[in-house]
């Protein structure tokens, strides 16, 4: 058995003895351990407490690391992002820089169209290094479970390209990684006029091969005016649902045409985007056991209002914390800053902020029972902090890069 204990930790942060997903009040609460020591055990916690009630006498030799001025928290969990994708889009940026309105943008053939192009044009090999690299990025940046979606395909093979790159990506990676469909992400242009025919296309031909070789867990549908109605929404979801896939949904992000309630209805794990809700949506969303998920990066890069995380907070929803990394919207997948965001813009606590960006995220991935906290049993994913005065300094200090080390599964990546 491999055995590692970290003594001396300023504090250990989210220290659980059990966990669910937190909900209203609840996500202020951030229990936390001062001058604390952590026993790693085959990759899971085994044992943690105050530095005063460290027994010294461990039957065989464990590894030690002194953890001195250092925090420790539980591994970001980023349970919503587009990471793999080809190239990049800051051309578009810069036209909207200079003006060109988000339609001009689609009709010089930008937008999600533009990255489905170019994601046709690369080979799955190709698309799998760009995406490891990002994956690598996150990591270092203290991401150590991460939800990936297709999306920017669009057509059977392609769809399929995406979902093998991120089973290539689980493969891999010694990172927890969840699979999305999102074949419903857009209309391509050629079924603008025949929104049935593409629907079809999902459901009759994707589904049942993305079924049959394992290739997701959930289903995604981006639900707006100009891209899925919510009738479009539910026949797509109870098609996935027929074959295991538990829906994820892109819901009120610019419009509120009744996503919300449809998403709870078909018990959805998360509703994710909510920057325009209106009060009975935030009702409907408190009374149920689904995750409101905030992207406030990609409310950001879009200069749209921030999403109301305050309401929703004093309403009594669940709400965890996403980057949405993705070429069009948030070309960031550096958890740190949703995190400096969310207490900027949407005036969440830092405790707040931190249990929607682990705990809640890893509810929001049903990774709840294996990560997210600081609870026995649990697996090592940890950030380990450079020497910072108080756990607020986290979000204040945004921008700068404050952590040290990050462990995965009991190991440390380089
Ligand atoms: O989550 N809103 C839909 N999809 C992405 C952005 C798509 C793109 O522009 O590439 C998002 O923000
Ligand atoms: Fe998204």
């Amino acid at each position: 058995m491999s055995s590692t204990v970290i003594t001396n930790i300023k504090q250990l942060i989210g220290t659980r003895v059990e966990s669910h997903p937190l909900r209203g009040k609840e996500l202020a609460n951030l229990p936390s351990i001062e001058d604390a020591y952590l026993i790693i055990e085959d990759n899971e916690i085994a044992e943690y407490g105050s530095m005063l009630h460290l027994k010294t006498t461990i039957g065989h030799q464990p590894s030690t690391i002194d953890a001195t001025n250092q925090f420790i928290l539980p591994a970001w969990c980023d349970s919503h992002t587009h990471l793999v994708f080809a190239g990049s889009r800051e051309s578009e940026f810069v036209d909207k820089l200079k003006g060109l309105t988000y339609s001009e943008i689609n009709a010089k053939g930008g937008g999600i169209l533009n990255s489905a192009k170019k994601l046709n044009e690369t080979s799955e090999n190709e698309l799998f290094n760009q995406a490891w690299k990002r994956l690598e990025e996150v990591s270092k940046l203290g991401t150590g479970a991460i939800e990936i979606k297709s999306g920017y395909g669009l057509t059977l093979d392609a769809e399929l390209k995406m979902l093998r790159v991120i089973k290539k990506l689980k493969e891999k990676s010694n990172l927890h990684i969840r699979s999305t469909f999102l074949g419903a992400h857009t209309f391509p242009l050629e079924y603008r006029e025949n929104h049935r025919g593409y629907i079809d296309l999902i459901i009759n031909e994707m589904l049942p091969v993305i079924a049959k070789e394992k290739l997701a867990e959930y289903i995604d549908v981006f639900c707006e005016k100009g891209f899925f109605n919510v009738e479009e929404m539910e026949r797509i979801c109870k098609a996935g649902m027929g074959y295991g896939l538990k829906p994820k949904l892109h819901v009120n992000q610019l419009n509120s045409i009744g996503g919300i309630q449809s998403g709870i209805g078909l018990g959805a794990i998360s509703l994710d985007h909510l920057e325009t809700m209106t009060s009975e949506d935030i009702h409907s969303l408190s009374s149920s056991k689904t995750i409101g998920t905030l992207l406030p990066t990609a409310a950001f890069f879009l200069r749209m209002p921030f999403q109301p995380a305050r309401e929703l907070i004093d309403a009594g929803c669940i709400i965890a914390l996403a980057s949405d990394y993705n070429p069009g919207s948030s070309p960031s997948g550096n958890m740190n800053f949703v995190l400096s965001l969310s207490c900027v813009q949407m005036k969440m606590l830092p405790e707040e902020a931190i249990n929607a960006a682990t705990i809640n995220g890893a509810y929001a991935m049903e990774f709840g029972n294996d990560l997210g906290s600081i609870t026995i049993g649990k697996k090592a994913n940890l950030i380990f902090t450079k020497p910072i005065p108080s756990l607020a300094y986290l979000p204040y200090a945004f921008g700068t890069n404050l952590i040290d080390k990050v462990m995965i599964n009991g190991n440390f990546i380089h």
